[in-house]
């Protein structure tokens, strides 16, 4: 098949898909499946946000790059398809990437896959261009960044995900690459968006391949944020067998960057390939892909005709080399309806009446627990919790248990392997404490928790029987500040 804009966009607006689980208040596509977020960039006073798209089928396929605008991070509009893998160097697939400002004009550097004539599927590093921030225009010198580039006898597969910074260390691009021993981010100097020649390595010693490269200052520190493909051998535990969505803090001295501090960016079972934009404002905010390779969500088996939704752009923030997630303040403009109780004594079960809502946001304090577990329970009906949020303060663990969901996010082998994943997501928050203020959005097939003020985030698919959905409450505590907000 020849893909091209034009035909992607045709099928899209010709073919509907069911639209029972999409979310209200995350992006989805029209139709088709989406994977990594691309290009997120302020461009000529909107955002815009670029996907892994796939539009004719709900499954991964050649990737296109679809496209969204916005004025606010909240309300997105679907403006279409921006690159269809048509080119000899990206005939495979137009793969993950960014974008940049300059002069006036907004450039996407993307990986390029492609068969050389031998056979061998390599990755290489592509350039587009638009003037008015819809159309673009591959660049007739593409590929810019080769494997050939590459010091001698590099591996020239696993070479991809470029990220473009332009600073007062100059133009430069890093991109993830598997080295002989392990992984490494290379890095490339641009006299223009056209000329590009190796520099060195960032940072080496990550996993085997460090996918989806972010590299940003932030409160005068440096933040390398990376997709691990398997697990790092220092003994923290992240999401699954196979994935690990990592950030380090540190600083870079001559060009290396040297980190002593790597955690987990967020430990549910559906979050990967995060990329982030620096607001007008200054404020640096981050999106992901709310879904991971190896599973099949039930709109797939469903046969709904889409698949995967990013999460709620979060605003970042350091405290010491912690990193703080909170839902952007936009998400304020969103707020509907408010239930809001001073004070809840739990002691058993405390159920809230006639609480419902697709997308709902719901943020209490727990104070004066009491007994081993406290409990929010996500209810399909008055009776069963789909999925259950448990601090347990002694050992303080916080466990996001999705076990109960009507509809199961099955395990796919794909090749990412299987998602080894189960119904259980568990964060380590200090023992002990005496107060844990929570914030969970509930959307129509997902769940995010941000907890501890933003130290530690969850997010996980998390599938109900229909959409209607209310919580209750569990166990020995006092629900302080409690606030049901209505988001749809
Ligand atoms: C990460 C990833 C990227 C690649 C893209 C392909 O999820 O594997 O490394 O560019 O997906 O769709």
């Amino acid at each position: 098949m020849e893909y091209t804009v034009e035909s992607a966009d045709r099928f899209i607006a010709s073919h509907a898909v069911d639209g029972r689980f999409q979310p209200a208040v995350h992006i989805t596509a029209p139709i088709g499946w989406i994977n990594d977020p691309n290009g997120f960039c302020w461009y000529k006073g909107s955002y815009h946000l670029f996907c892994q798209y796939y539009p004719y089928k709900p499954v991964w396929g050649p990737m296109h790059w679809g496209h969204w605008t916005s004025p606010d991070l909240i309300s997105w509009t679907w403006v279409g398809v921006a690159l269809a893998p048509n080119q000899p160097y990206d005939r495979l697939g137009c793969f993950s990437g960014t974008a940049l400002e300059r002069e006036g004009r907004l450039w996407l550097v993307y990986t390029g896959v492609h068969e050389d004539g031998q056979g061998e599927v390599i990755q290489e590093q592509c350039l587009a261009v638009s003037d008015d921030g819809i159309r673009f225009e591959k660049y007739e010198g593409n590929p810019i960044v080769t494997a050939d580039m590459l010091p001698p006898g590099s591996d020239r597969h696993d070479f991809r995900d470029p990220k473009l910074l332009d600073d007062e260390r100059g133009l430069r691009l890093f991109a993830a690459h598997r080295g002989k021993s392990s992984g490494h981010i290379v890095v490339f100097r641009g006299s223009s968006l056209y000329d590009w020649q190796y520099e060195g390595e960032l940072k080496d010693g990550i996993s085997t391949m460090p996918e989806c490269p972010d590299y940003f200052p932030l409160e005068g520190r440096d933040v390398l944020m990376t997709c691990l493909m398997d697990q790092p051998k220092d003994g923290l535990r992240f999401q699954n067998e196979h994935h690990a969505v990592v950030y380090f803090v540190g600083k870079e001295m001559d060009g290396r960057f040297a980190a002593d501090y790597l955690r987990s960016i967020d430990l549910g079972q559906d979050f990967y390939a995060p990329q982030t934009v620096k607001a007008p404002d200054g404020r640096r905010i981050m999106i992901g892909w709310m879904q991971m390779w190896g599973e099949a969500a039930p709109n797939f088996y469903l046969k709904h005709g889409w698949q995967g939704a990013y999460t709620i752009p979060r605003e970042l923030s350091l405290e010491g080399n912690e990193l703080i997630q909170r839902p952007v303040r936009e998400l304020e403009k969103r707020h509907g309806r408010v239930r809001a109780y001073e004070q809840i004594c739990v002691n058993g079960l405390w159920v809230a009446e006639e609480l419902r809502a697709k997308a709902y946001r719901l943020q209490l304090t727990l104070g004066d627990m009491q007994g081993r577990e406290q409990v929010i329970r996500l209810k399909d009906d008055g009776a069963q919790a789909y999925a259950r949020l448990c601090y347990d303060r002694t050992s303080g663990v916080l466990s996001l248990d999705r076990s109960g969901m009507y509809w199961p996010v099955l395990a796919m082998p794909g090749n990412h392997g299987a998602n080894e994943a189960h119904d259980l997501a568990q964060v380590q928050l200090p023992a002990g404490m005496e107060t844990l203020e929570l914030d969970i959005l509930v959307d129509s097939c997902s769940i995010e928790v941000f907890a501890h003020g933003g130290r530690a985030a969850l997010t996980s698919l998390a599938y109900p029987e229909d959409t209607v959905q209310g919580f209750s409450l569990e166990g020995q505590f006092t629900a302080e500040k409690l606030r049901f907000i209505e988001l749809s």
